[in-house]
């Protein structure tokens, strides 16, 4: 990595530019040698070019030291020639490991929720989102091809025991990582996955580690929560389990995540494009600002000189948890201050550290 890291923004649609520019203003707020670039992607750039991810743009992710993602608009229908620009992405950077953590927030204690600190790690490259889907019979039949590997099934376990080890002991606690499958039902692929994850299980006996079966974990997500640590599953579950598991840690504007891979990263908010808000100022920036403090946290591995990112992560983690213990808050919980306010507050208290 060259001495000052380089960022790329890819703000993309609805409130995807909005979020993306106070994780911007928090970043700059560090005070870090930090070099910026943007680059467009999403239906926007879809609708005027023809492309939603512009070879340029996947050049230009690929140079970068690490990426930061605001959020795209998709079709739900299909529309010839686009591809999600995210999906497109994680497979041509090979960014496996979708990094997806939830904490309890004073205002979710507050309401008498569970107290919850997890991490859902999910495999990002294969499984029902390999984009092999096609028609037979003329139409009247749709059939996905599930691809699981060996190697992509160890390296994810691998990254979920590693991460769950590092948690424990910073905690200082036992860490534990639940295997998430259908193994009774999908055999093969499932069967594999669960074997591969339980295989690379035995190198961290550190490490508890128990399975659930997909439908179960859904439920306990819902009924205790707090029974878990790290969860480890592919594609599809995983991205419905970390929306589930999102609820505890006070909704989709307060959840982040890392994609991470060999070289380069990108962090996104969970959360989509936001039509329904867009462009009125009160989309809450802390799920791209913990994207920002994830993104300090992948810069601190490449340097030389790590302690100055990982306090810069640290201070903007603590800026956001004093702002949502003391305010401002966006009208997603709660309150009634604008992107701009709840930013001002974070980079405030930052700045005051
Ligand atoms: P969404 O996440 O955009 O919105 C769901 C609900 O959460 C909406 O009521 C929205 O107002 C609220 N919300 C989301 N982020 C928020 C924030 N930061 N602050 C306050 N409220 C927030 O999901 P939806 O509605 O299913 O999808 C909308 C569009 O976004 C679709 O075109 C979809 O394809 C796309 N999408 C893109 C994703 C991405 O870029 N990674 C992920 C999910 C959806
Ligand atoms: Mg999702």
């Amino acid at each position: 990595m060259a001495t000052t890291p380089s960022i790329l923004l890819i703000p993309g649609d609805g409130i995807g530019p909005e979020v993306t520019e106070a994780a911007v203003a928090v970043l700059r707020a560090s005070g870090l040698p930090l070099q910026f670039a943007e680059a467009e992607a999403g239906w926007g750039t879809f609708q005027r070019q023809g492309a939603a991810l512009p070879d340029a743009t996947l050049a230009a992710a690929q140079a970068s030291d690490a990426i930061l993602f605001g959020a795209v608009a998709s079709p739900s229908h299909p529309v010839p020639g686009y591809r999600s620009p995210i999906v497109g992405m994680r497979r041509a950077l090979d960014l496996y490991a979708n990094i997806r953590p939830v904490a309890s927030i004073p205002a979710t204690l507050a309401a008498g929720r569970a107290p919850v600190d997890l991490v859902v790690v999910r495999e990002n490259t294969e499984g029902l989102y390999a984009g092999r889907e096609r028609l037979e019979d003329g139409g009247a039949t749709a059939i996905a091809e599930r691809v699981i590997t060996r190697a992509a099934s160890e390296r994810i376990a691998r990254a979920a025991l590693e991460l769950a080890r590092a948690r424990g002991q910073a905690a200082a606690r036992p860490a534990r990582v639940t295997v998430v499958h259908k193994a009774n039902v999908l055999r093969e692929t499932c069967g594999l996955f669960r074997s591969a994850a339980l295989d690379v299980a035995t190198a961290f006996p550190d490490v508890a580690v128990d399975e659930l079966l997909v439908d179960t974990a859904a439920l306990q997500l819902v009924q205790r929560p707090e029974r878990f640590d790290v969860i480890v599953t592919t594609n599809l579950f995983g991205d419905i389990l970390s929306d589930i598991a999102c609820y505890w840690g006070g909704g989709m504007g307060m959840a982040s995540s890392a994609n991470l891979g060999r070289s380069t990263a990108l962090f996104e908010p969970v959360h989509g494009a936001a039509p329904d808000i867009a462009g009125q100022g009160v989309a809450n920036p802390l799920a791209a600002i913990g994207c920002a403090a994830m993104l300090l946290d992948h810069l601190a591995t490449h340097v030389a000189d790590p302690a100055p990112y990982l306090a810069a992560a640290q201070r903007t983690r603590a800026a956001a948890s004093a702002t949502l213990a003391h305010g401002p808050a966006t009208p997603d919980l709660g309150g009634s201050a604008t992107t701009a306010q709840v930013t001002a507050a974070v980079i405030e208290r930052i700045q005051a550290a």
